[in-house]
């Protein structure tokens, strides 16, 4: 019997010093965005920050609500922020990063499933893959495209198969 492996590839780094200079600025934005996120309910601050094609940055923060749902995380505000303001500009990467009593966490924060689902759609979209640096202080991951962290995808190809 035959089986198939699937199989994901995560690129490791330990210092954000490894990273591209590029890189390391779109980490440098998240950061910055995390300090402005409203979480008073979670406390726990989300920081991203995408680079366009058009050489743009743009930053997104998580917007939480007393009605618990109603908030967003700081990915999906970010890429619509992106997609609203840029509608023909691919989008090339996305850094994230988060603070929790008063620092960065070490370990890297990958994002939620809806997150991944809103950043697969943006890769449909504009038919390219968008790089993810998740950035922790003590460990970097990058993925060349969300399909590395949603394997099992649905997808618009699903709704006309
Ligand atoms: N959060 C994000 O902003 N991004 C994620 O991918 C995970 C979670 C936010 C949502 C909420 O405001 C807080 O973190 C705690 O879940």
């Amino acid at each position: 019997m035959k089986k198939t492996q699937i199989i994901t590839t995560v690129y490791e780094y330990d210092s954000i010093d490894e990273l591209s200079k590029e890189d390391q600025a779109l980490v440098n934005q998240a950061k910055d965005a995390a300090h402005r996120s409203y979480a008073p309910y979670s406390k726990f601050n989300v920081g991203a920050a995408l680079l366009l094609e058009n050489g743009e940055m743009v930053q997104g923060n998580n917007q939480e609500n007393s009605a618990y749902p109603s908030g967003l995380c700081a990915e999906r505000v970010a890429v619509f922020y992106a997609n609203a303001k840029y509608p023909d500009v691919p989008v090339k990467a996305i850094a994230i990063t988060s603070r929790t009593n008063g620092s960065f966490l070490e370990t890297p924060v990958p994002p939620c499933g809806s997150c991944r689902q809103v950043l697969l759609e943006t890769e449909d979209r504009y038919n390219q893959p968008i790089r993810v640096i998740l950035c922790g202080e003590n460990k970097i991951r990058i993925v060349e495209s969300i399909k590395q962290l949603l394997p099992l995808f649905f997808d618009k190809d699903m709704l006309n198969e």
